[in-house]
């Protein structure tokens, strides 16, 4: 099924899986390119963004390598982990550096008066929740109804297809629905569609997320051209 979100041109607000942008492979110039490309374009059109890294691989090798050296506290496994989402969303600021403010916003409740360019990079905030949390905070503050989250999934699954072969793809889901299957803790480096702590604010804030594959660019530029594009509204 393929979902048709009817939109104008305004602030959308991304959250940019950090899957894509440092895969395990080493970081994913590639998507790079093709990311700043398309938010060049849909610039021109009208869009502003306001996008959120997440720390992908980087933050999962800093994790691990902490875990595996001694015991630590689930905080000081948050704060490598909001460590890596900022190194990769300095990268992503330095890529996009025509168009974005020129600070990295680490605190999305700071002041933004003087954020005039269309695109605004934000990554990791505090331990206690993933950078989902961050993009839906930042989605309340600025009105905006829906969440676009990249990642590098076609759809939200009834259970993690990788290991369970009936795993069926879910099209829509409410998020009472959703929140049964994600529970209402967060662990350090927990891999969920879209993270619990961000689930409960976007469910009492009205906001609806779209899970989108972020390898396909050309799905989420249907999105922005109000075409219809493929993924799992969550909270519709
Ligand atoms: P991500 O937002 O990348 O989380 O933050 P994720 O869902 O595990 O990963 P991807 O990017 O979608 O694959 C990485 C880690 O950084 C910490 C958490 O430990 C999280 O798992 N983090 C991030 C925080 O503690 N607070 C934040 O505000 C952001």
């Amino acid at each position: 099924m393929k979902h048709k979100h009817t939109v104008q041109p305004s602030t959308l607000i991304i959250s940019v899986g950090g899957s894509l942008v440092a895969p395990s492979e080493g970081i994913d110039h590639a998507f790079l390119k093709d990311f700043k490309k398309l938010v060049s374009k849909q610039i021109k059109k009208g869009w502003r963004f306001v996008i959120v890294v997440g720390g992908g691989s980087t933050a999962r090798q800093y994790q691990e390598a902490a875990r595996k050296a001694g015991k630590l506290t689930r905080d000081d496994l948050d704060w490598l982990g909001i460590h890596s989402t900022r190194l990769n969303g300095h990268l992503m600021r330095t890529v996009l550096r025509d168009v974005a403010y020129p600070v990295m916003i680490k605190d999305p409740t700071c002041e933004l008066k003087k954020w005039k360019q269309p695109v605004l990079v934000a990554a990791g905030w505090k331990p206690g929740w993933s950078t989902d949390y961050v993009a839906t905070r930042l989605a309340k503050r600025l009105n905006a109804k829906i969440v676009v989250n990249l990642s590098n999934i076609d759809y939200v699954y009834t259970k993690d297809p990788r290991t369970n072969p009936d795993a069926e793809r879910i099209c829509e889901i409410s998020w009472k629905e959703f929140r049964k299957m994600v529970g209402n803790e967060w662990d350090p480096g927990m891999n969920v569609p879209f993270d619990p702590v961000a689930s409960r604010l976007a469910h009492q804030s009205g906001i609806m997320v779209a899970v989108l594959n972020g390898k396909n660019l050309k799905n989420v530029d249907d999105l922005l051209n109000g075409k219809s594009f493929q993924g799992t509204m969550i909270g519709a």
